[in-house]
């Protein structure tokens, strides 16, 4: 098979689509989806999302600091793309997308009762990269849904289906079940 150069792309794939909330000073809060995020450190646990300033969002952000990251499931892939086409700047997207604001136990940023697992970050550091700043967060508590939890507290993703971003193709896919385990190749390997 030979191989096309298609340029300088970032065509990581997938990668995740989820809604982050953010909140004001005052408790005025947002959603906005973020594909451009990730977890970035294990101890202290960290994650990152990069966020454009032109995002009515980023304003909240870089005022509090404070944002959740909320996992939808698949049941949840219009309110996700809605949230990411539509600005607070025009419209109420709590209003349009219909999901539910419960209070974080630690940030101001509400979290979506919706989404079955709930990601409380405080930011550490910002680093403005061209077109994006990232906001590198210390992940502060998370929560999840009792029903999507395993006996020791991991989160199952065939509870809870999550799906996945293409970047690239601008495509949302879903998950098609496991086909491995972290180390399974180990005895392999020996
Ligand atoms: C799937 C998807 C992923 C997105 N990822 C990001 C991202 O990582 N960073 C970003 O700044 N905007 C991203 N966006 C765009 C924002 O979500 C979008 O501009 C949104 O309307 C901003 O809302 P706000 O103006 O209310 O903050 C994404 C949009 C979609 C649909």
């Amino acid at each position: 098979m030979s191989k096309k150069n298609i340029g300088a792309v970032t065509a990581i794939s997938p990668i995740p689509a989820f809604i982050a909330t953010v909140a004001d000073k005052e408790g005025n809060s947002n959603l906005i989806t973020i594909s451009y995020g990730g977890i970035v450190n294990a101890i202290p646990p960290m994650v990152y999302m990069s966020v454009r300033d032109t995002r009515y969002s980023y304003r909240m952000l870089k005022e509090t600091g404070e944002f959740v990251i909320n996992i939808p499931g698949e049941n949840l892939t219009k309110e996700t793309d809605l949230c990411g086409i539509l600005s607070a700047s025009k419209v109420d997207k709590w209003e349009i997308t219909k999901l539910t604001r419960i209070p974080a136990s630690v940030v101001k940023a509400p979290m979506i009762e919706e989404c079955p697992v709930n990601i409380e970050c405080v930011t550490k550091h910002v680093i403005a990269l061209g077109s994006h700043d990232i906001f590198i967060a210390e992940v502060v508590a998370t929560h999840a849904d009792e029903d999507v939890l395993s006996d020791n507290n991991k989160v199952m993703i065939e509870k809870f289906k999550p799906f996945a971003f293409c970047y690239n193709a601008q495509e949302y896919w879903t998950l098609n079940g496991l086909i491995g385990r972290y180390g399974w190749m180990a005895k392999e390997a020996e």
